[in-house]
């Protein structure tokens, strides 16, 4: 199928936003589907509780860092987990939102990341704020002491990508990581995450989501699989209250999900889809990429440098500042991915 029949079908309205103007779009977004992010900490500090310098045959070095954020007079603490190829030079890097602490992990293949050059710094979501409806654990109950009280107040994915930025705040003070470029990461719930990282904090050189279909990288209208109303009813507390208003009326939306990633023109961004991912649909992230690319062609840049038809497993583009890839298989992050993602920034 033609990508741009399908584009045409879906028929935008015409929002009427001036698409330059990012803060008036990030308001949007944050204001009716992801609530507001919590301001700057006024207590953050970092503590390294373990330290391995011959970390994987002695080719990086391991780092368990125990962050602590405070605000409203309240603190957390959760464990970030740094591993840094034992180099002379600043080494490019990943801030990764992984679902679980362990390093490696079946989503997070350390070794091959390490041997190609690039750092990660990773934390589980969970230890930031539960994934449920409760908002007293973790950074939930640090954020909103009161429980959340605004239509507007952020969701659970607020808050992890929240802690995306507050790990590179960490990360401008490491000498063994070069800051310009930093690439947040995250698959599914937590690409959706690393989205909106990406979209707040320009300091994110890139930006990829892997497998994040629905309210992250898939456009809403027309989608097939998930749909606000699947999500809303499912996990509510990812989102603003406002987010509940568009179920079973897409339509009513002021924006679509290619503006979200449009905010991280002209920055790097990178989505992967995989092909019997339905629930993701891997065409309406094509299309979003699509979509977005006008963004980047107004920047004098190139956005996806794709094809007409929708690709198929494995096929790739790398040539654009928008990467994308269709890997064969379910939802997952794989090696595969990662080496994708590499092969990217590598040529970046
Ligand atoms: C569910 C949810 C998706 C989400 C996924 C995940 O399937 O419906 O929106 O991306 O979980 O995070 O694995």
């Amino acid at each position: 199928m033609m990508v741009n029949k399908y584009i045409e079908d879906i028929n935008l309205p015409d929002f009427g936003y001036d698409l330059s103007n990012k803060k008036e779009i990030l308001d949007l977004f944050l204001q009716e589907e992801y609530g507001y992010l919590p301001p700057l900490p006024n207590i953050f500090k970092w503590d390294a509780t373990e330290e391995n310098k011959v970390y994987l045959r002695g080719s990086a070095t391991y780092k368990k860092i125990i962050m602590t954020v405070g605000l409203n007079g309240r603190e957390c603490s959760f464990p970030v987990i740094s591993v840094i190829p034992n180099t002379n030079q600043k080494v490019p890097f990943f801030v990764f939102a992984n679902f679980r602490d362990a390093v490696p992990d079946r989503y997070y293949p350390t070794e091959e990341i390490i041997d190609r050059g690039y750092g990660v710094l990773s934390f589980c979501y969970q230890d930031v704020t539960k994934d449920n409806d409760d908002f007293t654990d973790g950074l939930a109950g640090v954020v909103y002491p009161n429980g959340r009280q605004e239509p507007t107040d952020g969701g659970k994915i607020s808050l992890w990508a929240w802690v995306m930025c507050r790990i590179l705040d960490y990360a401008q003070d490491q000498e063994e990581l070069d800051i310009t470029k930093a690439t947040a990461i995250g698959h599914s719930r937590l690409g959706k995450t690393a989205l909106l990282a990406g979209a707040v904090d320009d300091r994110f050189y890139c930006t990829i989501s892997n497998d994040s279909g629905c309210s992250g990288a898939a456009i809403t209208r027309g989608k097939r699989g998930e749909t606000i109303k699947d999500i809303y009813t499912n996990f509510p507390y990812w989102f603003c209250e406002n987010y509940g208003k568009y179920m079973n009326n897409e339509d009513k939306l002021p924006f679509e999900q290619n503006m979200f990633l449009s905010l991280i023109a002209p920055r790097l961004l990178y989505v992967a889809s995989a092909q019997e991912d339905i629930w993701a649909d891997p065409q309406a992230e094509y299309a979003s990429c699509v979509m977005a690319s006008s963004a980047y062609k107004a920047m004098g840049i190139d956005g996806l440098v794709g094809k007409d038809t929708f690709p198929q497993a494995d096929e790739h583009f790398h040539k654009g500042n928008i990467g994308y890839h269709i890997r064969k298989g379910t939802h997952y992050l794989s090696r595969y991915d990662w080496n994708m993602f590499m092969d990217f920034l590598d040529k970046k």
